[in-house]
């Protein structure tokens, strides 16, 4: 069914306690302050023809459609830029309309098929709607006279078209991309006649700064703009709410299915997160999950070297379980583990958890959020309680000073960035931290205050000599710090903060940041009043990677923005469900919920829920599971979703250690790199496969429906299930739900989801309980969670990897728009057209030095190991700082990453490696798994 409530109010809310009264046809209306009087209209269900407006958009005025007559005044103002009044008396149709309507219409559609089985859309576009509705039959003018029929049709971009000659200019478009998406990439071409609707001067949609986000196909009343999947499929017959299977954003989406087919997914415009928002990968990057890569059957073999050789199901499960046993019975219980993904849902992942905890018998379960978020979960656990960020993403719309630093949410989190552009541009002040000029830095209508340009490796001093200052100058917001906040350690870290190594004097040696640059950024920080820190991975994946995080909070403590919308500290996390595979229970040491696995209480009730006696002692890190496998007392390992070859640091390492092992399974959509190692491959599902829920970056859980059957034939809840049968622990479930009760009853951050409620609010934002049935929005209001807040000393201490004669450059690493994490989806769809290979962006400057220009094959290498790609020469970097992606296993940029980590969650030190650039004749070859694992050159 497509009938999900969408209905356009024809402008957006406005919101006011002022409210005013008016009368619509008669018909009395209460409506907020500041309100169109089409949306009053449309409240009481009263529709007014319009062509132009759209309740997502700012009310523009243009095409003149929604004329309204008003009791004492002379002529027909449009009702979507009238701005209703007390006692009002509106009325919406009459003779004079109806023509007037008419003959507006008629114009629109002298330069477009009147028969509505000619439009693109089959009809159902809104012009041809509104044709209908104000009663035009024939147009007396013909294409006869000037038209722009003989347009060209703009098919640059892979994923929708433009057709000038549907265009009728309602600009609809061009807000989306202004307002919506904040790119301005479309605009008014020529003048009165030969006007058209243009991405960029004259230029194509590929040429064009366009993002492909498709807020403008979305905004188009016409078949001007088309997703060219409903071109080809046709329209759909069903759709079905979902969230988005890429980024820690969680845009909730309507996907309409055809047949057995996807034709498009759509924003889905109630969804929290987003709006009816989206970006290029959750909007069109989804042919993925059909491509001809997918595994649709089971396999195994003996050794990794034999040929793959397919089986049933149940051959296969058997295969696996009595592997494993063997391994136990051979090696004892702590021989086997399990790693869960932040691509699974959160059911999923409390299986593997419960799988490994229950039926192993040992806690040897970890996640992929090992390498990204861990410090967050460990700085914010310490700090406040609990390990999650502070806000909801509306709550950026309430900030007066927004720092960004150690993430590029244009580029990994670009719908939340829309809303963030959109505050900027409203008036909130903007600090940049980061060794690269990110794009947000400058662009269109948004400039930064300050952009500290920090060598990598340093956030801890930046941070500490801006809390230096806001001590010092007196800006401290001395209530709350001593309200909310442990006394004695607020006074420990006041004193060691006053200290002269974290003056900005000293942190410009460090950072390279000049102080009086800091001292601005701090006092702008300060003063707020609504001030909020948003971070990424530059932040976690360091050597302090936790000190960092705990050092922000400081920063948010000391001046009281904790606790109200606005402010707080919000990790910005990569992957779809890198917050509730946390959440769950995935690490070694934690439970669902965040409780340790010593906690006699806690193991007590899950001993009776499971039905075993539990292992109280921390299990095995991935790190650590390498190191065990290499010894060889860690023999089998179940991996469901993550490519480990891939994705961890120190590739050669961790092929090393995968190849030591006795049996390895992997559970995943695709044979990927991971793969290779493996004896059992068991195919799993794509998001468009399951049941099940992701939780966001906001904490926000959100329901994950089955648009089509799974490929392979078991949804991956069951794949766990029947393993987990098959190996002695009996596990039934008859659908997800049960699941998500377990944990619920299991959980008390979770007590109160249930799927039923799920689909009841749309989402929920834990906690969610007795106390907040229906979720928290913000948290820590009043009181922090662990009661009072906590300073912690945060002392800088420089990483261990320094630059050396050999290795004079340090590289960082970050993603691109258009591609995602090690690019195992997004490389198999049209979204190569924009990013095909992973590039070193490097400063003219060193480039020169090394003879290297632009798009030069360049070798780069570290102590680790070396990789092979080509230059952009670039500015956005100082001199000594190269940049690349990972997102091509062709260059595997692991391999050149150590085996550095953070001090306290060893998080791998991604963001920081001493490199040397020099240019080379060689080329990449694909890379295979032994290609990894005897790449030592540079060793
Ligand atoms: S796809 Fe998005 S970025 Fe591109 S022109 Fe349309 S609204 Fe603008
Ligand atoms: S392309 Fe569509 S939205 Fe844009 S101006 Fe033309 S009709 Fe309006
Ligand atoms: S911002 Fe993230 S969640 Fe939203 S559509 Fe893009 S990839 Fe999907
Ligand atoms: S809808 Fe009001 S002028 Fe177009």
């Amino acid at each position: 069914m497509l009938a999900i409530d969408d209905k356009d109010f024809g402008t957006p809310e406005r919101k006011s306690d002022k409210l005013v009264t008016l009368e619509v046809d008669g018909c009395s209306v209460t409506v907020p302050e500041g309100t169109s009087v089409m949306r009053a209209a449309a409240l009481a269900d009263i529709a007014i023809p319009k062509l132009c407006a759209s309740d997502s958009l700012e009310p523009f005025g243009s095409c003149r459609l929604c004329l309204i007559e008003i009791e004492g005044r002379n002529g027909v103002p449009a009702s979507c830029t009238t701005v209703v009044e007390p006692a009002m008396k509106v009325r919406t149709q009459s003779e004079r309309l109806a023509k007037l309507r008419r003959n507006v219409m008629e114009l629109y559609m002298s330069d477009h098929p009147l028969d509505p089985f000619e439009c693109k859309a089959g009809g159902k576009c809104e012009l041809h709607e509104m044709a209908h509705a104000v009663g035009l039959e024939h147009v007396r003018y013909n294409h006869g006279g000037r038209h722009h029929l003989a347009l060209e049709i703009d098919d640059s971009n892979p994923y929708f078209s433009f057709d000038p000659t549907r265009c009728i200019l309602c600009s609809r478009c061009i807000r989306a991309c202004d307002e919506r998406q904040g790119t301005f990439a479309l605009t008014i071409d020529g003048r009165g006649f030969d006007s058209l609707m243009s991405p960029g001067q004259h230029q194509h949609y590929i040429e064009s700064e366009c993002v492909s986000c498709g807020a403008c196909v979305q905004a188009c009343p016409t078949d001007a703009l088309m997703e060219k999947t409903l071109l080809e499929k046709g329209s759909a017959q069903r759709a079905v709410i979902t969230t988005c299977g890429y980024c820690g954003v969680g845009c909730s989406f309507k996907a309409e299915v055809r047949g057995d087919e996807v034709v498009r997914m759509v924003p889905n415009k109630n969804g929290l997160p987003n709006h009816g928002h989206s970006c290029v990968k959750g909007r069109f990057a989804w042919g993925y999950a059909t491509h001809q890569d997918r595994v649709r059957k089971p396999m195994i073999r003996k050794r990794i070297t034999d040929p793959w050789q397919e089986v049933s199901w149940e051959e296969a499960i058997n295969y696996a379980a009595s592997e494993l046993k063997r391994v136990q019975a051979k090696y004892g219980n702590g021989s086997l583990g399990g790693i869960t993904s932040s691509r699974c849902t959160n059911e999923e992942a409390y299986l593997v958890q419960k799988l490994v905890r229950a039926g192993f018998g040992n806690n040897n379960v970890d996640t992929c959020a090992r390498v990204c978020h861990s410090p967050t979960g460990y700085g914010l656990k310490t700090a406040l309680g609990t390990p999650a960020g502070t806000q909801d993403f509306d709550s950026v719309l309430a900030s007066d000073v927004i720092m960004v630093i150690g993430a590029n949410p244009t580029e990994g989190h670009p719908v939340f960035a829309s809303i963030m552009k959109r505050r900027l541009r409203e008036g909130a002040r903007l600090i940049v931290a980061d060794p690269r000029r990110i794009e947000l830095v400058r662009m269109p209508h948004v400039e930064a205050d300050y952009f500290l340009q920090l060598k990598p490796g340093t956030n801890v001093a930046l941070l500490n000599a801006m809390s230096q200052v806001i001590v010092t100058e007196g800006l401290a917001n001395e209530t709350f710090a001593r309200e909310r906040c442990e006394p004695r350690e607020y006074k420990m870290w006041r004193d060691f903060i006053v200290q002269p190594r974290n003056s900005p004097e000293a942190a410009e040696q460090m950072t390279g940041v000049p102080a009086e640059a800091i001292r601005g950024a701090a006092r702008l920080y300060a003063k707020g009043p609504n001030s909020a820190i948003y971070y990424g991975l530059g932040v976690t994946e360091h050597s302090q990677g936790s000190t960092a995080v705990l050092a922000m909070t400081n920063l948010a403590m000391v001046t009281g923005n904790l606790g109200r919308p606005g402010v707080g500290i919000n990790p910005l996390r990569g992957q779809n469900n890198v917050q509730g595979s946390n959440d769950i229970g995935s690490f070694p040491h934690e439970f669902s919920g965040y409780r340790h696995v010593s906690d006699p209480q806690v193991r007590s009730a899950f001993e009776r829920e499971w039905g075993v006696t539990l292992d109280a002692e921390p299990g095995l890190r991935i790190p650590n599971m390498f190191d065990a496998a290499l010894d060889g007392s860690f023999q089998g390992l179940y991996i469901e979703g993550e490519d480990i070859a891939q994705s961890d640091p120190n590739s050669q390492h961790v092929a090393k250690a995968l190849e030591a092992m006795e049996i390895v399974i992997v559970h995943d959509i695709f044979l990927n790199e991971t793969a290779k190692y493996a004896h059992v491959f068991l195919p799993g599902s794509s998001f468009l496969e399951k049941n099940g829920t992701f939780t966001n970056a906001e904490r926000r859980i959100s329901m994950v429906r089955k648009v089509l059957p799974p490929l392979a034939g078991m949804e991956d809840w069951e794949v766990t299930c029947a393993l987990s049968r098959a190996f002695g622990f009996p596990m039934n479930y008859s659908h997800p739900s049960e699941i998500m009760d377990e944990l619920a009853r299991l959980t008390p951050i979770f007590a109160g989801v249930s799927y039923e409620k799920l689909d009841r609010l749309g989402s929920i934002q834990w906690p969610c309980n007795d106390a907040a049935p229906e979720g928290t929005a913000v948290m820590h209001v009043g009181e922090f969670v662990r009661g009072k807040g906590r300073f912690m000393l945060t002392e800088y201490i420089p990483t261990d990897e320094r630059t050396t004669p050999r290795y004079p450059l340090i590289l960082t690493t970050g993603r691109v728009l258009t591609q995602y994490n090690v690019g195992t989806q997004t490389r198999r769809t049209k979204n190569v057209t924009w990013y095909a290979e992973d590039r070193l962006e490097i400063h003219p400057h060193d480039a020169e030095q090394r003879g290297i220009r632009d798009n030069d094959w360049v070798e780069l290498s570290s102590r680790a190991g070396s990789i092979l790609l080509r230059t952009e020469l670039t500015e956005r970097l100082q001199p000594g700082v190269v940049y690349t992606t990972f997102h091509y296993p062709e260059t595997t940029a692991n391999v050149v990453t150590t085996e550095n980590s953070d001090w306290a969650t060893n998080c791998p030190e991604y963001k920081v490696t001493a490199v040397q650039v020099l240019p080379t004749s060689r080329r990449p070859e694909r890379r295979t798994a032994e290609h990894i694992l005897h790449a030592a050159a540079g060793r």
